[in-house]
């Protein structure tokens, strides 16, 4: 069966049995500070699963792209992968178990007609917080699966969520799938026997955690299932694990043509590394609220993702391969989108993009990798290399700790992980520190669209002061690729003659083409040479200052953590949509370019 096949098919089911299809949604999640990524097909769907109306109804199907870095260190093995997408069918306060198992059921044997010798389900043994799941067991029962494939057990296994630290959660059944073709499988099922392999979670989302760690029943009951795309497609076509199926061939067989070491022995896994990797940095940079590489949370994961490949391409001998240059990543991208090309098709839209942020990335990584690996040989010289020494190979040439790690394991030394933390926590990022005490949560992503905006915000603020007065100050603002909004000091309505005036002065200035820069000082010196921002924190702290125009024609300068446009001629158009109340004394814009 092929991957586009069995997506197909898991939403036409869904759809005959009443359920809306509706599109994923982005891997970043919105508005959910608690994780990086989005981690399940329940994700994006929480506020719904919290009571909220749906748009499309009570009954939901999707296939959701979905990014868990937390086992990274199995990348490589049968069933680990960063990207992956799960099918999913939600019931928000409508069907319940029986409908649920019931569905599953005749997906199972109907659809992927999967013979019941070969398959088993497990159940919530219960505990202090919910009780054993009889219902559920009894309800297989009903369908025709033996005791003796049934489990019972505890919450490690058999529940599952929340996604982040708090929200719906629940006990799950989850169906496992016997992956030998020439062995029967025992009569008895075990969930610790590895050829029993897990397709499919139905849970029960019938509980809510809270920040204290307790337990609350929901005031809705709802189902949330997940079947991993990349899982059960290697089983139904009886791969050991998904680098064989359609969703990762293709790229191994690129980066084959490319590289001077075969996919076999002790090769596989740097293979496998490269192609995970690269698939998850693409689908991550080309996603519609894509991200780029930086030092800070996504982006430094993906910087990490990236990083990671170009090291394992060095094991593989990559740029032996048929293009006899040096940067090879980048032409594994389009092996990546060929695979994906129809189900999402933002990919192709921003091909050019991705592809120039992992060249970028690969060759500002190999301009310091041969030296930091010289000095790496220097160090391991010593049993243990010292937080200090791991944070001076991140620092000076920019190795994430996980290849500092992955390094000195092949070499039989250690490293002091905790020292490494204990370093980094004390040289924070400046432009971090900045961003964190200025523009706290004001950038939704650094994509080339929402830089511009974000520069263009600057330019805005200049604009009102001059206009309305030097009692407009910045309140707060939220950018996306699409839009800025941005909220101001200021006591009554803008007349349409003001924003008028505001528009002119930032077109101007955008015409001017004028030079965009930032220096680092202390927050005492900001506050001495004029520059807008917040003013809170300790004296002798350090801030990134921006500043547009240059000597006598300076327009603006903002305390700001960036990332900004190098000059204001490349933002094009910009025009205010909207100006409404905010809150007493404090309005808000919104505004594009166009
Ligand atoms: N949210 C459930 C899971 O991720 C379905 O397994």
């Amino acid at each position: 069966m092929k991957s586009s096949e069995l997506r197909q098919k898991y939403l036409d089911f869904f759809k005959s049995k009443g359920h809306k299809i509706i599109p994923s949604a982005s891997l970043i999640p919105e508005n959910d500070p608690t994780v990086l990524f989005t981690t399940a097909g329940m994700h994006p769907l929480v506020p719904y699963l919290l009571g909220e109306k749906h748009p499309e109804g009570t009954r939901l199907t999707d296939s959701q792209k979905c990014i868990r870095t937390g086992d990274i260190d199995d990348v490589g093995d049968d069933i680990h992968n960063t990207f992956f997408e799960m099918l999913g069918n939600w019931s928000l306060g409508d069907y319940w178990k029986e409908d649920a198992i019931k569905w599953s059921f005749e997906f199972i044997t109907e659809e992927l007609k999967i013979p019941l010798d070969r398959f088993a389900v497990s159940c919530f043994a219960g505990d202090d917080d919910a009780p054993k799941d009889e219902e559920s067991a009894k309800i297989w029962e009903g369908l025709g699966i033996k005791k003796e494939r049934i489990a019972f057990l505890p919450k490690e296994d058999n529940w599952w969520g929340p996604a982040g630290e708090t929200g719906p959660c629940g006990p799950d059944t989850e169906m496992f799938y016997w992956k030998l073709n020439d062995t029967p499988a025992p009569k008895n099922f075990d969930a610790k026997n590895k050829n029993w392999v897990e397709i499919w979670n139905d849970v029960f989302m019938q509980y809510v955690k809270d920040k204290d760690g307790n337990y609350n029943l929901a005031a809705q009951k709802n189902v949330d299932t997940g079947m991993g795309l990349e899982r059960t497609l290697s089983v139904l076509n009886g791969k050991e694990n998904s680098y064989e199926t359609d969703l990762f061939l293709p790229i191994i067989e690129k980066i084959s043509g490319l590289a001077k070491e075969k996919y076999e022995g002790e090769y596989v896994k740097a293979y496998r590394i490269i192609a995970d990797h690269i698939k998850a940095a693409v689908m991550l940079i080309g996603d519609d609220k894509g991200i780029v590489p930086s030092n800070k949370d996504r982006g430094y994961v993906l910087r990490k993702l990236i990083r990671r490949a170009v090291r394992y391409s060095d094991v593989i001998k990559m740029k032996y391969g048929e293009l006899q240059t040096e940067f090879v990543l980048d032409s594994v991208v389009d092996a990546v989108i060929e695979i994906y090309k129809d189900a999402y098709p933002a990919l192709y839209k921003n091909r050019e993009m991705i592809i120039s942020e992992i060249y970028k990335e690969e060759v500002q990584f190999r301009s310091t990798l041969q030296k930091g690996l010289r000095e790496f040989e220097l160090l391991r010289a010593i049993d243990v290399i010292s937080g200090k020494d791991a944070f001076n190979l991140y620092q000076t040439y920019g190795f994430p700790i996980e290849v500092t790690l992955e390094l000195a394991k092949e070499k039989g030394v250690k490293v002091d992980v905790e020292g490494f933390n204990e370093e980094s926590k004390n040289h924070q990022d400046l432009s971090r520190t900045a961003s964190a005490g200025v523009f706290k949560g004001g950038l939704a992503d650094h994509s080339e669209q929402t830089t511009k905006l974000h520069t263009a915000a600057h330019l805005m603020l200049a604009g009102l002061r001059k206009v309305l007065g030097t009692e407009a100050y910045q309140k707060g603002s939220n950018i996306t690729a699409e839009r800025l909004r941005f909220d101001f000091s200021h006591k009554e309505k803008m007349t349409g003659a003001q924003i008028k005036d505001v528009e002119n002065f930032v077109n101007g200035i955008i015409e001017k083409d004028l030079p965009v820069s930032f220096e680092e000082m202390t927050l005492d010196k900001a506050r001495e040479i004029n520059a807008m921002g917040v003013f809170e924190s300790k004296y002798g702290e350090k801030v990134k200052v921006y500043t547009v125009g240059s000597g006598d024609n300076i327009v603006s300068r903002e305390i700001c953590g960036g990332p900004h446009v190098e000059r204001t001629g490349v933002l094009g158009k910009f025009k205010i949509q909207k100006e409404e109340s905010s809150s007493s004394g404090v309005r808000r814009i919104k505004a594009i370019l166009e």
